[in-house]
């Protein structure tokens, strides 16, 4: 780092520090961008409106979140996809997204289960294309009040269910019996597995790592990711999706005109490097891995497999578990065949089978929600 930088890093910390980092850290808090996480049911009259309300917080890749609600009554909705929000360099035929439109079913499902409402789900009411997303909805939604519904509790980890991608704490292995919970809430229609130890572990974290940092030194595709860093509050609270940049350290960094997009995507910056440090440490530090598999790789294997991972997103929260997952491996562009080929041949896959998801999982700190539109945002206006 060049002097002139280090100065005006060392003239922004020391304000940062006589305004009190507290206070700093307190007003550099994105709070509209985190408000969706603060529920207030009294807010919500209507069953569809609640349980939409959860389902908007389900992971979903590079927090694009993709879906549009046609809202039709305070029982009745149609979800579509919104073709803008699509990640076409990572996920061409975007694969991803409708696992990530799956998570938003499930949380949807369980939300309204625990409100007393069956959810009847009819997928792809119009037909779907197996190559590219359209226009045509996703799914028609219809709750049913229902006294009979048994209650599941994992509904009660909404809130507490995050993606961790910091460094997990290498002393502390995984139990096996944890591990065996984590893999038997994954739902019917899909292959679960986990590895917590030998081979295994050590092969997919050289693996994990390596893919990762191909995805960062390939250009076209690290760019994609570049281009939705939301860096500091300001641009948190505008686009609140992405993948946000934030808090009191980073954000005095970009005040200091030492982060910017430029700086992250030239692979010859500090910031550069940091990004490939980080995916050694996020890989390398994994103390077990989870993967959800399907028979086949239809749209509806996309949202079955989308399904299981809300499930054992929330059951690994529970377990007081964290986890991120490590998708590039599965991604179907240039840069990552041969890593695809292997990861299949190792975790054994059928000729036909198809690795949805791949998770690590440790022990680590807690970390602070996504930023998330708000529903009203999300729901089409006539
Ligand atoms: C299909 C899919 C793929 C994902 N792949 C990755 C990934 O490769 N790396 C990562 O850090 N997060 C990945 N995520 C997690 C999302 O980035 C995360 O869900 C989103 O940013 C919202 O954050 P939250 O899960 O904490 O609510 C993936 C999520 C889904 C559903």
């Amino acid at each position: 780092m060049n002097r002139r930088k280090f100065l005006k890093i060392a003239g922004t910390t020391s304000v940062i520090v006589a305004a009190g980092a507290g206070g700093f850290a307190f007003t550099r808090t994105p709070h509209k961008a985190l408000a969706p996480w603060n529920l207030d049911q009294s807010a919500y009259r209507d069953p569809m409106r609640r349980a939409l309300s959860y389902a908007i917080l389900a992971p979903n890749p590079h927090n694009r979140q993709p879906w549009v609600i046609d809202l039709k009554s305070g029982t009745e909705a149609v979800l579509t996809c919104d073709l803008d929000r699509l990640l076409p360099e990572t996920d061409p035929f975007s694969r991803q997204i409708v696992i990530g439109l799956g998570c938003f079913l499930e949380l949807f499902t369980l939300a309204a289960s625990d409100n007393g409402y069956r959810s009847e789900i009819a997928l792809f009411p119009e037909g779907e294309d197996q190559n590219h997303l359209d226009t045509r909805p996703i799914a028609h939604l219809k709750l049913v009040e229902d006294n009979q519904l048994v209650k599941n509790d994992l509904f009660d980890l909404a809130l507490n269910r995050h993606t961790n991608r910091n460094g997990y704490d290498v002393s502390r292995e995984i139990d096996q019996s944890i591990l065996e919970r984590v893999e038997t809430s994954a739902q019917p229609g899909v292959i679960a597995g986990t590895t917590g130890s030998g081979e295994t572990l050590e092969e997919l974290r050289a693996l994990t790592r390596n893919a990762l940092r191909e995805e960062i030194m390939d250009p076209a595709a690290f760019q994609e990711s570049v281009d939705l860093m939301r860096i500091g509050r300001s641009e948190i609270e505008t686009n609140p999706d992405g993948i946000s940049l934030g808090g009191p350290f980073l954000e005095a960094l970009s005040i200091a005109g030492v982060l910017n997009r430029e700086e992250l995507a030239d692979p010859a910056s500090k910031s550069f490097q940091i990004g490939l440090d980080m995916a050694d440490t996020s890989a390398m530090s994994a103390m077990g891995f989870v993967w959800i598999s399907t028979t086949a790789n239809t749209r509806r294997d996309q949202i079955v497999a989308g399904h299981s991972y809300m499930r054992v997103a929330l059951e690994v929260a529970r377990q007081g578990l964290e986890m991120q997952p490590m998708s590039q491996a599965l991604q179907e562009y240039a840069a990552m065949e041969s890593y695809y080929q292997r990861v299949h041949e190792m975790l054994g896959s059928q000729p036909n089978e198809r690795i949805q998801m791949l998770a690590r999982l440790g022990y680590a700190d807690a970390v602070n929600p996504a930023p998330r539109w708000a529903l009203s945002t999300r729901i089409k206006q006539v």
